[in-house]
């Protein structure tokens, strides 16, 4: 597979490509029971959803709004009236597992010389906490958030607020989000792209395909150069 060429950063989407979102339904699962899966699919598909709807109708709000927002809507839905529960699962978004491949990842890519960064629809606080419970904020140079703009992915202004602060252009970045909408927008926006299919997904029918498709991150530091 051939790879990146004059990449200076590194930047990487936070939720299902850095952090495995399911990591806090799953620390709950046997209270939740055979709902479980249901009930984390459909939190984060209306967790997207909202964040997406209010971008279009300007009416933001930040990810941790969202983020409980989706969850109401999907535990209404799986008919768990359980508040306690509710209050476990948030603060369990606060510390979601980071994905098995990352930390190792970041090291060999700061060992190469390259940059480091988050570009994320969290916002700071979740953020924060997010990079801190999974140890890896000794090899990020920076964590970007959407909070800045005001508006969620994929807006051009998230993926210009990279750019902006580590003071490069598009296509010397390269992006990875196991999202694919997320990879066709920063694609679209002009940056190199890795697609990490962490989920066995069909390709989008958007615009614009990304350069390279992983199945995780372990094989991207000597894809880089
Ligand atoms: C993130 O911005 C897309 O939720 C994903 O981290």
């Amino acid at each position: 597979m051939t790879g990146l060429q004059n990449i200076k950063a590194c930047v990487f989407d936070a939720y299902g490509t850095l952090f495995d979102i399911h990591s806090a339904v799953g620390k709950h699962r046997p209270r939740i029971g055979e709902k479980a899966d249901a009930l984390s699919m459909l939190w984060r598909t209306k967790q997207l959803e909202y964040t997406w709807l209010r971008s279009l109708m300007h009416a933001h709000v930040d990810f941790w709004q969202v983020t409980q927002d989706g969850l109401d809507y999907a535990m209404e839905t799986c008919g768990i009236d359980d508040p306690d529960l509710r209050t476990a699962l948030m603060n369990a978004y606060l510390a979601l597992d980071a994905y098995p491949d990352v930390k190792a990842t970041l090291a060999a890519l700061k060992q190469k010389g390259l940059r480091t960064a988050v570009l994320s629809n969290g916002s700071p606080r979740m953020l924060q906490a997010a990079v801190e419970s999974a140890g890896i904020g000794d090899h990020l140079d920076g964590v970007f958030s959407v909070e800045e703009v005001g508006i969620y992915k994929p807006d051009p202004r998230v993926y210009q607020l990279a750019c902006d602060h580590l003071g490069v252009r598009a296509g010397e970045i390269s992006f990875q989000s196991s999202n694919a909408w997320d990879a066709a927008a920063a694609a679209h926006f002009g940056m190199r792209v890795a697609w990490v299919n962490r989920f066995g997904q069909k390709r989008e029918r958007l615009p614009k395909p990304a350069d390279l498709e992983l199945t995780d991150l372990a094989s991207l530091p000597e894809l880089i150069s």
